[in-house]
């Protein structure tokens, strides 16, 4: 069966792509559009390395069928920062502030699904952000400094702005 081009929007930009019916929307992410700061951890949907933002929302991409985003917004860490990718967004600061950081290959994900909590929750507590996070696995820092990372970024928070 042939499909019609998907229409993807990937940070903001317009993409009409031919993809067969089977591929794995993070397979389109990081191998047709080169986009490879989303990760492929367990590709099973248990370690969140491929979390992306689908209309806002944190996903895993290796359990999506590309087709599944057609119409869709998809925003990757790629798209984070400024447009000319000189400054980092006020999360990914926080991050590397905050030491949050080690191998980074959870990171991606992680600061994607810290995004969509804070966007939807600006003064997220404690338990709010372990909560949010529970499904995104990290190996190296212990979660404590990545909890204090999306904590920086909240409203009202030491830093006194919001970073949605
Ligand atoms: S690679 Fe998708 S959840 Fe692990
Ligand atoms: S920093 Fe290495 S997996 Fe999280």
């Amino acid at each position: 069966m042939t499909l019609p081009p998907l229409h993807i929007i990937v940070n903001g930009e317009d993409h009409h792509l031919m993809v067969p019916a089977n591929r794995i929307l993070l397979d389109l992410i990081r191998e047709d559009l080169a986009l490879t700061g989303t990760k492929e951890g367990c590709g099973l949907g248990k370690c969140g390395a491929c979390t992306v933002l689908l209309d806002g929302r944190p996903v895993h991409a290796c359990l999506l069928l590309a087709h599944q985003a057609d119409g869709c917004r998809v925003d990757t860490i790629e798209g984070l920062a400024d447009p000319a990718g000189t400054t980092l967004h006020p999360i990914q600061e926080a991050f590397v502030e905050k030491g949050a950081i080690q191998c980074g290959f959870c990171t991606p994900g992680m600061i994607n699904t810290a995004k969509a909590l804070l966007d939807e929750n600006p003064t997220p507590t404690e338990d709010d952000i372990k909560l949010a996070i529970a499904g995104n696995l990290c190996r190296c820092t212990g979660y404590h400094k990545i909890v204090d990372a999306v904590s920086a970024c909240a409203c009202g928070s030491g830093k006194g702005e919001c970073h949605g």
